[in-house]
């Protein structure tokens, strides 16, 4: 696996070792570093749909590596007809999160490699595992000089729920261009907390003191304030699916963010690789959202038989590709996403 960039990039959370994958267990994150072992597709599934791994691009080289598992359980369990029994354990991988297209992205990927693989199929598929690893870590550094390059002369940012090395392959997204932005012109950097995991005041942060970024930890109500403050020139989000027309999901909260800084003459920026576009989408219209439990925002006192209070918890959210100034991907930059705009960015 590419190696951490020294100083600013310490962070892999997702580890291939001794024939298991090693997943950094990001709910115990910033109190505990914990990693823990999975030897099965089912696993790595459960992983997913927990949270111990998060982050779209995170969750498709997870499930990647989730396949080649269950392919050496498959083959060593029933060598004539592993492609076929294998169709469940893609069932499994694919139910354990709906929004991160990247999921799905990566579980093609292997579906595709599989489809021409005679013999064992371990070191052939451990091979595409670890491309599909190996190609999100350079996207995410190039998409950094990108992005940075946007960002010149900016003296304040801000950013919305992890998009880190946490998030992905290593590097990151979003945080991926403040970290290169960081490395050349020292702006400051503002993470909103991101309710109701946490994923800023948690992670965030927490990645950027292990890397010695210096950040500001705001609570997610303050973000207009802050704009209005003169504080930020750019919010840099991420994104689980970009839609054929730039429309945008990412975590609940991203579209405030986006409407807020349109009022406020601030920048916008999605910063997601190319696996995050979903092509077969037209719209954020039809991008399902997902819904998480109840316990996520209401507190045992509620929570309780008879109590009369519910939670709406969705997520994710879409903000309209009108209220995007750049993506940016490895593959380019679109300015003012559009259905048209987008295509540039199509291989
Ligand atoms: O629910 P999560 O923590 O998986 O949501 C993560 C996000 O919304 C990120 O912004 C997105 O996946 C991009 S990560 C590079």
């Amino acid at each position: 696996m590419s190696e951490p960039k020294d100083g600013v990039d310490s962070v892999r959370p997702l580890q291939w070792q001794d024939g298991a994958l090693r997943v950094l267990d990001q709910r115990k994150l910033p109190d505990q570093v914990v990693y823990e072992e999975f030897a099965g597709a089912s696993g790595v599934a459960e992983a997913i749909a927990s949270m111990r791994v998060r982050g779209a691009p995170a969750i498709g080289i997870a499930a990647a590596y989730g396949v080649v598992l269950a392919a050496r359980d498959r083959y060593a369990a029933n060598p004539d007809a592993w492609k076929d029994d294998i169709a469940e354990d893609f069932g499994i991988l694919a139910a354990s999160r709906p929004t991160a297209v990247n999921l799905f992205w990566a579980l093609d990927r292997m579906r595709e490699a599989i489809a021409s693989i005679a013999g064992d199929p371990t070191p052939a598929l451990l091979a595409v595992a670890r491309a599909i690893h190996e190609d999100d870590i350079r996207a995410n550094r190039r998409m950094g000089e990108l992005g940075a390059e946007l960002l010149a002369g900016s003296t304040g940012l801000l950013t919305h729920c992890n998009t880190g090395s946490l998030a992905t392959g290593g590097y990151g997204t979003a945080l991926g261009v403040i970290r290169t932005a960081w490395a050349m012109e020292r702006p400051a950097v503002f993470a909103g907390e991101t309710r109701p995991w946490l994923q800023g005041a948690r992670l965030t942060v927490w990645e950027l003191e292990q890397d010695g970024i210096p950040a500001t930890l705001i609570a997610d109500s303050a973000a207009a304030w802050l704009m209005k403050a003169g504080k930020v020139q750019w919010v840099l989000v991420g994104a689980d699916r970009i839609a054929a027309n730039g429309d945008t999901a990412n975590k609940i909260g991203t579209y405030s963010l986006a409407v807020n800084a349109r009022h406020h003459g601030v920048k916008f920026m999605v910063v997601a690789p190319t696996s995050t576009i979903d092509w077969k989408t037209p719209s954020g219209d039809s991008i399902e959202i997902e819904q998480r439990s109840k316990t996520e925002l209401l507190g045992s006192h509620f929570l309780r038989e008879g109590s009369v209070i519910d939670a709406w918890n969705p997520v994710f959210d879409v903000t309209p590709a009108g209220l995007i100034d750049a993506i940016v991907t490895e593959a380019g930059v679109v300015r003012n996403p559009s259905q048209g705009g987008m295509q540039a960015l199509r291989r």
